[in-house]
């Protein structure tokens, strides 16, 4: 797929931008500051319904307006589709895919697209929470009625949680832990399908990630990726769903004076970590600057050679300010690597900085105001 046309009216620093992409190569070229990665961030939420940048939606509206809005043209082979989110600094956010409202969480049924960041090291670096996101974003495009079982999840542990904290408060004889044996049953269930969706989605991951390495770092080394289950220490990619609810629901079990001693649920997969591994050794804490480098980059690679095999043909690759922070070699491997998919788009504060593609397009970024095909 690719975007032919993106519209933003009162998204971050940008009050009306109107920009006509092509089908290749397009080139984003502006000094720092001066809304780059605002566009990146645009075609984001229309691929994810979220921001790469922040969990604070009202930031991306501009800081003067009560509205922001984005709107892309999609086309797909030969479809089309008309996306947009309307953000409100005051209500709730919408979305509306060829004037039909849907959910903002259901936007990555539409567009899907692959963003390339120096923030993306902190996928490898960071929290286990960036690399929950990370596989889970790849989990809901392999399998997108996992949104909204990831949602169900969520308010299911919300009121597990305000329930043991209730609890707390009762003498221990006394406590009724009926209601809380029904709370159980729904976390255990749709966990379950989470451990297995994300067993799966770690599965499919290994080759690609494997290939995607040798291609960015250019020697083939020993890459592997492990979901790191809070269900059960024994589970692996081979476990079938009742394997997986049974250790579940033994767990959980087992955890409950301390649950309810904390007033929080200390097992099931929102406590899950991803390790990354290379040549045997974990990467976070033990690979090099480059190393962490080339393996988040092969981490992008793979996630978008998997998408490219899923309905909608080939995600949208954005590639936001990556050029500056490779090397030589690296460049013109990652060059290698992306110059087939359908559309790429790229940003750079220097131009020489962008490798010898063949660009399609080049446009011109100065506060907030797009030109095209020469420097402002
Ligand atoms: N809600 C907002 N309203 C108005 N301006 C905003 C808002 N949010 C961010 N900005 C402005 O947008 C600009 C940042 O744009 P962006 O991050 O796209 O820059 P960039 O071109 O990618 O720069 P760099 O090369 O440094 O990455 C900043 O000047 C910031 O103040
Ligand atoms: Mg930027």
């Amino acid at each position: 797929m690719h975007i032919t046309r993106l519209r933003l009216t009162s998204f971050r620093n940008h009050d009306s931008t109107d920009v006509g992409f092509l089908r290749g190569v397009n080139v984003l070229i502006g000094l720092n500051g001066q809304g780059k990665t605002n566009i990146v961030e645009a075609i984001n939420l229309l691929a994810t319904g979220g921001s790469h940048r922040t969990s604070m939606m009202t930031a991306l509206i501009e800081k003067n307006a009560d509205h922001g809005v984005v709107n892309a043209e999609i086309a797909h082979d030969s479809r089309s589709l008309s996306v947009d989110v309307v953000l409100d600094r005051t209500g709730a956010n919408k979305a509306r895919a060829n004037g039909n409202s849907v959910r903002m969480r259901d936007l990555s049924r539409f567009i899907h697209a692959v963003v390339f960041a120096p923030e993306d090291l902190k996928i490898v670096r960071d929290d286990p929470e960036e690399r929950r996101a990370f596989l889970d974003a790849i989990v809901t495009v392999l399998s997108p009625r996992m949104i909204a079982v990831f949602s169900d999840y969520d308010r299911a542990l919300k009121q597990r949680n305000s329930l043991l904290k209730s609890l707390r408060f009762v003498n221990r004889g006394q406590r009724d832990l009926s209601t809380l044996a029904v709370w159980d049953e729904k976390i255990i269930g749709l966990g379950t399908e989470i451990t297995f969706a994300r067993l799966a989605a770690v599965s499919a991951l290994r080759e690609p990630l494997a290939r995607a390495y040798e291609n960015v770092a250019g020697t083939a080394q020993l890459t592997d990726i492990r979901l790191i289950s809070k269900v059960h220490v024994g589970l692996d990619e081979a476990s079938p769903r009742d394997l997986i609810a049974e250790k579940f629901t033994i767990s959980t079990i087992a955890a409950l004076d301390d649950d309810l001693d904390r007033g929080t649920t200390s097992i099931g997969p929102h406590r899950d970590d991803v390790t990354f591994v290379l040549n045997e050794l974990p990467v976070k804490g033990y690979a090099s600057h480059g190393e962490t480098w080339s393996f988040t980059l092969a981490l992008k690679l793979a996630t978008a050679e998997l998408f490219r095999h899923d309905s909608l043909g080939d995600p949208i690759l954005l590639l936001d300010d990556v050029f500056a922070e490779l090397d030589e070699s690296r460049r013109q491997r990652l060059t290698h690597a992306i110059r087939d998919f359908e559309q790429v788009i790229i940003t750079a504060a220097v131009e020489n900085d962008v490798p010898n593609v063949n660009v399609q397009r080049t446009f011109y970024v100065d506060a907030g105001r797009v030109s095209e095909g020469h420097a402002a």
